[in-house]
């Protein structure tokens, strides 16, 4: 049996530099979707290159749609949402973004093909998506809402008024793109408003799409069916990619680094906002707006961070963060109470218990509720062991700056799933003082 290579972090001294970001994972997959279903030739500019983005190009390869690299750039030369090709089978892997979204698109195409995943995916939940596609006419053999899951050939579609508790963008954008492809006005209202990529990119494409705010939720309608327009589209910086090294310079010492170019969606950055109560100092600049999505530059400096309290209203806007927010919350001076964390459970591993678990053998004292966290902040952690990441990407990274910070190294069970969004994540922490050791 061939050894796994993986990665050990020892405690650093200061974080400095300019970097950028690899391009943010949500944006890539709506760029490579949305493109395929436009009309003409699309070009997308800095699109993340992970597997889980990978996954989704070579699914809409494998559905005819042409779709090409020239110097750093993507041309996607989208068919009006006629798709050429039916393969049988296709394969997100890790991705459940990949296949939620995947799954919406092409279950209102009237075509029979099956959608499979790796064995993290194929635990995780489709019910949330595939009910309210079933009652838009899509036809589905469920397997218990767990992939392999077969969409099934079905005539006659309606759109539908859908009212979404989770807060979730992969349920509100798969239904959006089933109801892209057919005639009717689709309403969806969220209780808690999640990432809105699908709206700002369907909007920008010329679908007639409409947003409103009302007291306690946000409403969105589509008028289907949409004819998208090819256009240019640039992916700015994965906040949730730049979150890993935003934590780690504010908990090193005399460190400051500036992220340029990052993705400040206001549905993505919660973080931003539980840091300032915490006492980190943060500046951004140079912000401006492309193709509707906000961009700007991070600069960040070393913070003595104070406990926090949040709970679920700002969930939706922090959700891939957390782990790296109950590091932060590990080194914080005080006790931090998060609550309406339920949602942690359902991602690529359920991260309430791996993190719980992590933090645990590194020295944290922690209470852990059915939906909740208590974290006892210290300046000093020990670290000094090994985590089982559960194939889990932000699990990974997340422990191994906690071995940056803490007094004895950390290493983790397995490296390999961190190219699931952050390919580069290790030549870029070494390239502004971080100290990971291949082991
Ligand atoms: C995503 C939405 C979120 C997030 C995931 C990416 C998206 O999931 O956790 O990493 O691109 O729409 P949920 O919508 O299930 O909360």
């Amino acid at each position: 049996m061939s050894k796994i290579i993986t990665l050990k972090s020892h405690k650093c001294k200061s974080l400095t530099g300019k970097i950028m970001v690899p391009g943010d994972k949500s944006i890539s997959h709506r760029a490579l979707i949305f493109s395929a279903i436009s009309i003409g030739r699309s070009e997308i500019d800095g699109l993340l290159e992970s597997d889980d983005v990978i996954k989704t190009l070579k699914a809409l390869r494998n559905l005819g749609i042409k779709i090409v690299k020239i110097g750093e750039k993507y041309f996607v030369d989208g068919n009006g949402g006629i798709f050429t090709k039916n393969p049988g089978n296709l394969f997100f892997g890790n991705s459940g973004t990949g296949a939620r979204l995947m799954i919406g698109l092409l279950a209102t195409k009237n075509i029979a093909l099956t959608i499979t995943g790796d064995k993290s995916l194929s635990q995780r939940p489709m019910l949330r998506v595939l009910d309210p596609l079933t009652e838009m006419g899509a036809n589905f053999s469920k397997n218990d809402g767990k992939l392999p899951i077969k969409i099934l050939e079905s005539f006659y579609y309606n759109s539908i008024k859908f009212k979404s508790k989770i807060g979730s963008a992969q349920i509100k954008s798969s239904i959006l793109l089933a109801a892209s492809n057919i005639k009717g006005v689709t309403e969806i209202e969220e209780e808690i408003p999640s990432r809105d990529h699908s709206e700002i990119m369907l909007k920008y494409l010329g679908a007639k799409i409409l947003t409103k705010k009302t007291k306690n939720s946000k409403l969105i309608k589509l008028n289907g069916p949409c004819v998208l327009k090819c256009n240019k589209i640039n992916v700015p910086g994965d906040f949730s990619s730049a979150a890993f090294l935003i934590i780690a310079t504010l908990l090193t010492k005399d460190s400051n680094l500036t992220i340029e170019s990052v993705g400040l969606n206001y549905f993505r950055t919660g973080l931003l906002d539980v840091l300032s109560k915490m006492n980190a100092k943060i500046k951004i600049s140079e912000k401006s707006i492309c193709n509707g999505e906000a961009f700007g530059n991070i600069e960040v400096y070393s913070s003595n961070l104070i406990a926090t309290r949040i709970d679920k209203k700002i969930s939706a806007r922090l959700i891939d963060e957390y782990p790296i927010l109950f590091v932060a919350c590990s080194f914080a001076c005080g006790v931090s109470e998060l609550t309406g964390l339920e949602e942690l459970k359902f991602k690529e591993s359920d991260r309430l218990s791996a993190m719980t678990e992590a933090l645990t053998k590194c020295g944290v004292k922690l209470e852990k509720k059915k939906n909740s966290l208590l974290i006892y902040g210290n300046k000093k952690q020990l670290g000094g062991c090994k985590i089982t990441t559960y194939n889990d990407h932000r699990i990974a990274m997340s422990m191994l700056i906690f071995g940056m910070i803490s007094e004895k190294p950390v290493s983790i069970d397995d490296m390999s799933m961190i190219a699931t969004s952050f390919p580069n994540f290790r030549s870029l922490m070494e390239s502004i003082g971080a100290k990971l050791q291949v082991v």
